[in-house]
């Protein structure tokens, strides 16, 4: 079955879109025919491939309209094998739209399953929120990443991540299993930064990803010219720690 991999964690700014678009990526140069699905109704990971007024039907449109197909919004990006479920603004609207509907939650993972097998793996971007978008996030997933920033408030909030998880696994979901932690924008100069490394490790164990990603201005720059990390800067720290990071990934699902 092909691994449908969530990227998650209701704090904004902790590299949840630069890990999806740069593990998507990355496993598409790796020879994996990839869909980065972006549930995000700030669309960044569409736009870091696509441009805005190429994004016609979007995954608005997907979860709400039965009528509408998963081809007829899937985009080929400049990525060979990388493929992209977008998003538009008018994703922030959803959750008014489908309130009282009994299938809300399973709405994404309904329309992926029946075109799952035609890739390799499924990343799925998600908003900063642990509402009913994040939520159809977790019920369609076999796995998640959590991102965490190296910062002082790290742990900030995953209780609350990992307490919806659970929840999910006790009903909608029991296959998903979290496949990892990846400790993001860390700057292995600081003291502060070791010691958070230690206290993510402390809570986390062994699921936290022997990568860790660096703070870099590559991986900042990359999205503004619609390229991977990999094409933009194939020498940089960034392109070598996500590869690292894909082969991690391969390894564990
Ligand atoms: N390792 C990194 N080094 C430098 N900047 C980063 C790194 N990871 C993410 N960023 C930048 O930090 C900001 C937030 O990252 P993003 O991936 O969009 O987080 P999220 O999706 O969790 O909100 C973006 O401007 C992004 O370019
Ligand atoms: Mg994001």
């Amino acid at each position: 079955m092909t691994p449908v991999i969530a990227v998650a964690n209701q704090k904004g700014g902790v590299g949840k879109t630069t890990t999806a678009i740069n593990v998507a990526a990355g496993l598409s140069l790796l020879g994996k025919r990839v869909l980065l699905v972006d549930l995000d109704p700030q669309a960044n990971s569409s736009i870091s491939f696509i441009d805005a007024s190429s994004i016609g039907l979007s995954i608005y449109d997907l979860l709400t309209d039965s009528s509408i197909t998963v081809s007829e919004c899937t985009l080929a990006t400049s990525v060979d094998g990388l493929f992209v479920l977008p998003s538009r603004i008018s994703l922030a609207k959803v959750e008014a739209k489908l309130i009282g509907e009994f299938d809300a939650p399973f709405r994404l993972k309904d329309r992926i399953d029946p075109v799952r097998h035609n890739y390799d793996f499924v990343i799925v971007d998600t908003p900063p929120t642990l509402g009913l978008i994040t939520v159809n996030a977790l019920v369609a997933s076999s796995h998640l990443i959590i991102p965490i920033q190296s910062s002082y408030f790290a742990l900030e909030g995953t209780e609350d991540l990992l307490e919806t998880v659970e929840k999910v696994k006790q009903r909608p979901n029991p296959n998903l299993q979290v496949l990892g932690v990846v400790i993001t924008l860390h700057d292995k100069r600081t003291t502060l930064a070791r010691d958070i490394y230690r206290q993510i490790c402390g809570v986390f164990g062994d699921k936290v990803f022997d990568t860790v990603i660096s703070k870099s201005v590559r991986l900042e720059e990359s999205p503004a010219y619609k390229e991977p990390i990999f094409t933009f800067a194939p020498t940089s720290t960034g392109a070598n720690e996500y590869a690292k990071l894909c082969q991690e990934v391969i390894a564990r699902v």
